[in-house]
C-alpha cells in the first residue's frame, strides 16, 4: 500500500525517467488566464505553450498540480462532504507533450505506469475513446492488448475535453477501474454509468485544436498531449479503498478533527468531518497563494468555503475556533510537496482563527433565526428568500451555507425572492451614491462597479497577469473600443496594477493583446473598488470583452516598494528619536523619492536626523523578511500596530511588520508594525540604503522629511562625492582638506573686504588718510561745505562717511552723492549740530534728490538720506545743495 506522498513522487519520478521535465505546480490563482477563477486542471499553466504563444525550454513535462473547483464554472462545493469523490481542493497528476509525442506514446506511458509501477490489475481496467477516434481505438488494442469490448466508443462531449468555452481542446480517452460487482453501476456509456462501480482514474487528452470563439476552431501548431489523474482517486484505488476520504491523507486530517472535537466521524457526523478536512485543504492552499477572505470575487469564494466548514465545526459541537488547530496536521502531510504551505503557515493559521472568531459571533444567532424561521417547514418545503437574504446581509451567511444547513431536512430556498431582496439592496445603495454629491462623471464608476463587481488586485503576488476588459471609458462615457492615439480609462476584472492609495502612487506599465498595445500612465481606485487604468492606445484597437496581458513597470514598482518600506522604517525611527507623540500626517511614496510628514513641534537637529537615518539603515542591513498579515483592527492595535487616526479601515486590515528591534523596550521584537495596504519589499535588504535629503516645515507643528532609497540614494551620494572631488581639484587640495581650505579662504576674504572698504572710504574722503577732504571743502555763504561725488561706496556706508566728514569740518554741511555701477544715485546730507537751527538736512537732501530725478528723502535735521535714478546728475546735485546754503 502506498501513501499519497509516495504515489505522487512515483508518478513524477516515472515521467522524469522517461525524459519529462518535472515542473512545480502553478499557483491556484491563474495568472495567464483571466477567465478562470481558480486553476482547475494541470494544463492551465501550459495553455499558452500548447497554442504556441509561449516557449519553454522543454517539450515534455509532468506535474502534480493543486486544483480548486469551487465557484465559477466547475463548482463542486455543494456536494463536498456528502459523496465519495467530490472535493473543493484536489491534486491532478499529469504529463504533457508540447508537439513532442502524441497518442501512441501517451497511451504507452500511461499503460506502463498503471500496470507496471502502480501494479493495477489489468483485467480490471477498461478505456473509452471518442467515437470517431479509430486511431486511439487501435492503439489501445495494440499497446494494452485490450479486447474490443473493453474499449468503449463514446459519442458525447464526455470524450471531447475543452478547457472552457475557448482554449486548447481535443478528443480524449479515459481509463476506468472496475471496483467489482459488489458495487452498483455500469460501464461508461451504459444507462448505469453514474453508479460507483466503474471509476475514471485518468484522462488522456489528445490536444489538437484551439477553440477561438464559439464558432471558430483551428488546429494547434503541433498535436500535443495533456493528461490528468486525480491523485486522491488513484490513491484510494491503490490503498484498496473505494472512498477518497478513506485514504491516508484524509484519515490523518479526519483523525485530527475527531481528536480536536472529541466526536467520532460516524453517522451524521461523518459528512461534517469530511467537509472540515476538505475545506481546510482548499482554505489553506488558497491563503498560501495570496487569496484572503473578502466579500468579492475569489476572496468571497474562500469565505464561503471557510464559513461552510465553520458551520460543520459548530455541528460537531466545537465552541472554539477549530480549523487552525488542524493546520499542523495538514502541513505535516503536504508541506514537503508544497513548501508554500510551510512558508505561509502562520498567515494561514491567523487568517483561519480570525475568520472563525469573527463569524462565530453571528453564526449562532443566525442559526437560531434559521431554526425559528423553519420550525414549521417540512421536507420538500421552501424557505422564503427574504429570510435567506437577512441571514446573508446581517449574519454573514453565504447562500450556500443556508442551503447546506437545510439540506439534511430536505428544505430548499426560494432563490428568486432572494435575488429580489439582493436587487432591492443594490438599488438602495445606488440611490445613495447618486445623491451623494459626487460629480456626474464619477457616477460612471459606481455603475461599472455595480455591474462588474470590484476589481481583483493580484499585485501583492505578481506584476504580470491576464485580465478581461470590462469597460473602456473616454471622457466619462463608456465606449466599446479604442484605437491608436486615444486616451482612455480601462477597467479589467483582475489586475496586478496598484491603484493609488495610502500615499503610494498608482502603477504604470503596459496592457496588450496580439493586436493592440496601451501604455498605462496611472492607476487610480474609483467607485469603491474599481481599479481604473489611465492609458494611451499606442498600437491597434482594443475592445471591451477582450482578454489582455497586463504588465506593471517592474523597475518603477521596485522603487515604489523600496520607498514605501523605507517610509515605515523612518516612521518608527522618528518615534524612537523624537518621541511617541510623532504621528504620521501624510506621505507620498513616489518612485524617485519619498515624502513623509509628521507631527513634531520644532525643527529637527542635524544630529537627530542623522540618528533617524542610521536607525533605518540598521534595519535595512538586518535584511529580515517583511511579513504581511490580515487582522481585525482591534487585534492589530492591541499588538501595537500604528494606525492613522481618523482613517476609515474595513473590518479586516493588512498589517505589515518589518525589522527586529535591537534596543529599547522592544528589543528582540518586531521593529515596525503598521496597518498598510501598500506593496512592500520581500526583505528589508531590498531597500538597499535610505538617505534623508531634507527636513522642513509644512505647517504649524508638522515637519516634512524627504528621502531617497536604493539606486536613487546611491546616485545622490555619488553626485555629492563628485562635487567634493571637483571642489578639491579646483582648490588644489585633498578632498579631506576642502573644509579647512574653504574656511581659510573665507577668513581671508573677510579681511580683504575690510581692507577694501577702508581704502574706498579714504578715497572718498580725499585720500589724505587723516581727516578732511580738503580739495572738496569750500566756503558757501559763510558755511564750510564738503560736497563730493563718490563711487564704489555702498549706500549703507554713506552715512558713516558723512559722520567722518562732519567731524573733519568741525562746523559745516556735508553732502555725498554715491553713484552705483548701474548709474543710480544715493545722497546723504549731514549738518553739524551748531548749524541745525539754520539748515535741515532733510530739506537739503530733498533738493539733492530732485536734481537726481528722485522725490522725497528722509531722516533727521542733522542727517538725512535720499535716492534718485539719475547718477549722471551727481555734480548738479552737489551744486544745488551749495546754492541752497548760499541762500
Ligand atoms: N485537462 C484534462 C482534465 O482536466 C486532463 O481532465
Amino acid at each position: 500500500m502506498s501513501g499519497v506522498n509516495e504515489i505522487r513522487s512515483t508518478f513524477l519520478d516515472y515521467f522524469k525517467k522517461n525524459g519529462h521535465e518535472v515542473v512545480s505546480s502553478s499557483p491556484l490563482v491563474p495568472r495567464n488566464d483571466p477567465t478562470l477563477m481558480f486553476t482547475n486542471a494541470g494544463m492551465v499553466q501550459f495553455k499558452n505553450v500548447f497554442t504556441g504563444l509561449e516557449q519553454r525550454p522543454y517539450s515534455t513535462a509532468a506535474t502534480a498540480q493543486k486544483c480548486v473547483r469551487a465557484g465559477g464554472k466547475h463548482n463542486d462545493l455543494d456536494n463536498v462532504g456528502y459523496t465519495a469523490r467530490h472535493h473543493t481542493f484536489f491534486e491532478m497528476l499529469g504529463n504533457f507533450s508540447f508537439g513532442d509525442y502524441f497518442k501512441e506514446r501517451a497511451i504507452e506511458l500511461a499503460w506502463n505506469l498503471i500496470t507496471g509501477e502502480f501494479g493495477i490489475n489489468r483485467d480490471r481496467l477498461l478505456v473509452t475513446v471518442y467515437h470517431t477516434d479509430d486511431e486511439a481505438f487501435d492503439l489501445w488494442k495494440k499497446i494494452a492488448g485490450l479486447p474490443d469490448s473493453r474499449i468503449i466508443r463514446i459519442p458525447t462531449s464526455d470524450n471531447f475535453w475543452a478547457m472552457g468555452d475557448t482554449g486548447p481542446c481535443g478528443p480524449c480517452s479515459e481509463i476506468f477501474y472496475d471496483h467489482g460487482d459488489q458495487i452498483w453501476g455500469g460501464p461508461p456509456g451504459s444507462p448505469e454509468e453514474d453508479g460507483d462501480r466503474f471509476i475514471e482514474i485518468w484522462n488522456l487528452v489528445f490536444m489538437q485544436y484551439e477553440q477561438l470563439t464559439k464558432e471558430e476552431r483551428i488546429d494547434l501548431p503541433r498535436p500535443s498531449i495533456d493528461t490528468g489523474m486525480g491523485l486522491e482517486r488513484v490513491a484510494a484505488l491503490l490503498q484498496g479503498k473505494h472512498d477518497n476520504y478513506d485514504i491516508d491523507l484524509f484519515r490523518a486530517l479526519i483523525e485530527a478533527s475527531e481528536e480536536a472535537t472529541g466526536v467520532l466521524a460516524v453517522g451524521d457526523h461523518r459528512a461534517s468531518h469530511r467537509v472540515i478536512a476538505d475545506h481546510l485543504r482548499s482554505s489553506a492552499f488558497l491563503i498560501a497563494d495570496g487569496v484572503l477572505p473578502s466579500n468579492e470575487g475569489r476572496g468571497y469564494v474562500l469565505r464561503r468555503i471557510m464559513r461552510r466548514a465553520m458551520r460543520h465545526a459548530q455541528l460537531l459541537g466545537a465552541r472554539e475556533p477549530l480549523m487552525w488547530k488542524l493546520l499542523p496536521t495538514l502541513v505535516q502531510q503536504m508541506g514537503r510537496a508544497y513548501p508554500e504551505l510551510v512558508r505561509a503557515e502562520s498567515l494561514i493559521s491567523e487568517t483561519l482563527k480570525l475568520e472563525e472568531n469573527r463569524f462565530r459571533k453571528t453564526l449562532e444567532r443566525g442559526l437560531s433565526l434559521l431554526s425559528d424561521a423553519t420550525a414549521d417547514l417540512d421536507k420538500g418545503d421552501i424557505l422564503d428568500g427574504e429570510t435567506a437574504f437577512k441571514l446573508y446581509d446581517t449574519y454573514g451567511f453565504p447562500l450556500d451555507l443556508t442551503q447546506d444547513a437545510l439540506r439534511g431536512r430536505g428544505i430548499g430556498v426560494d432563490l428568486s425572492s432572494f435575488t429580489d431582496a439582493m436587487e432591492r439592496q443594490k438599488a438602495e445603495a445606488r440611490s445613495h451614491w447618486a445623491g451623494s454629491g459626487d460629480k456626474a462623471t464619477e457616477t460612471v464608476w459606481f455603475e461599472l462597479k455595480e455591474k462588474h463587481g470590484a476589481t481583483e488586485f493580484l499585485g501583492y503576488d505578481t506584476e504580470t497577469a491576464e485580465g478581461v476588459v470590462e469597460a473602456i471609458v473616454r471622457d466619462g462615457t463608456v465606449i466599446e473600443s479604442a484605437t491608436k492615439g486615444d486616451s482612455v480609462q480601462i477597467v479589467v476584472n483582475q489586475t496586478p496594477f496598484y491603484g493609488e492609495s495610502g500615499g503610494q502612487m498608482g502603477d504604470t506599465g503596459i496592457v496588450s493583446t496580439d493586436h493592440a498595445r496601451l501604455e498605462v500612465t496611472d492607476t487610480q481606485k474609483k467607485g469603491d473598488g474599481l481599479f481604473v487604468h489611465s492609458a494611451i492606445v499606442t498600437e491597434g484597437t482594443i475592445k471591451a470583452g477582450e482578454a489582455v496581458a497586463l504588465s506593471v513597470d517592474h523597475a518603477r514598482r521596485s522603487r515604489l516598494r523600496a520607498n514605501h518600506s523605507a517610509t515605515h522604517l523612518l516612521h518608527e525611527a522618528l518615534r524612537e528619536v523624537l518621541g511617541t507623540h510623532v504621528a504620521q500626517k501624510g506621505s507620498l511614496v513616489a518612485p524617485e523619492r519619498l515624502r513623509f510628514d509628521v507631527s513634531h513641534p520644532k525643527p529637527m537637529s542635524a544630529e537627530e536626523l542623522k540618528v533617524v537615518e542610521d536607525m533605518a539603515n540598521e534595519m535595512i542591513v538586518q535584511n529580515t523578511p517583511v511579513v504581511t498579515r490580515l487582522m481585525t483592527v482591534d487585534d492589530a492595535i492591541a499588538e501595537g500596530a500604528m494606525a492613522l487616526f481618523g482613517e476609515k479601515y474595513g473590518d479586516e486590515v493588512r498589517v505589515v511588520s518589518m525589522g527586529r528591534a535591537v534596543r529599547g523596550p522592544k528589543a528582540g521584537k518586531t521593529y515596525s508594525l503598521e496597518l498598510c495596504g501598500g506593496t512592500h519589499v520581500g526583505a528589508t535588504g531590498e531597500i538597499g540604503l535610505v538617505r534623508v535629503l531634507s527636513e522642513s516645515a509644512v505647517g504649524a507643528g508638522v515637519r516634512r522629511i524627504e528621502a531617497v532609497t536604493g539606486d536613487a540614494a546611491r546616485s545622490y551620494l555619488a553626485e555629492q562625492d563628485e562635487r567634493v572631488k571637483a571642489l578639491a581639484s579646483t582648490l588644489k587640495v585633498q578632498p579631506s582638506d576642502v573644509l579647512g581650505r574653504v574656511e581659510a579662504m573665507m577668513d581671508e576674504r573677510k579681511k580683504l573686504e575690510r581692507e577694501l572698504a577702508d581704502a574706498k572710504r579714504k578715497l572718498a574722503l580725499g585720500g589724505s588718510g587723516n581727516g578732511a577732504a580738503t580739495d572738496a571743502v569750500r566756503e558757501v555763504g559763510g558755511i564750510r561745505f564738503l560736497g563730493k561725488t563718490v563711487t564704489g561706496v555702498e549706500p549703507k556706508d554713506l552715512k558713516g562717511l558723512a559722520d567722518e566728514g562732519k567731524a573733519s569740518l568741525g562746523s559745516g554741511v556735508v553732502t555725498f552723492i554715491g553713484v552705483s555701477d548701474d548709474g543710480k544715485a544715493s545722497a546723504v546730507v549731514a549738518v553739524t549740530d551748531d548749524l541745525v537751527g539754520r539748515f535741515s538736512a532733510v530739506d537739503l537732501v530733498r533738493i539733492a534728490s530732485a536734481s537726481l530725478g528722485g522725490k522725497g528723502g528722509g531722516g533727521r535735521p542733522d542727517m538725512a538720506q535720499a535716492g534718485g535714478p539719475d547718477g549722471s546728475k551727481a555734480a548738479e546735485a552737489v551744486e544745488a545743495v551749495a546754492q541752497a546754503l548760499a541762500g
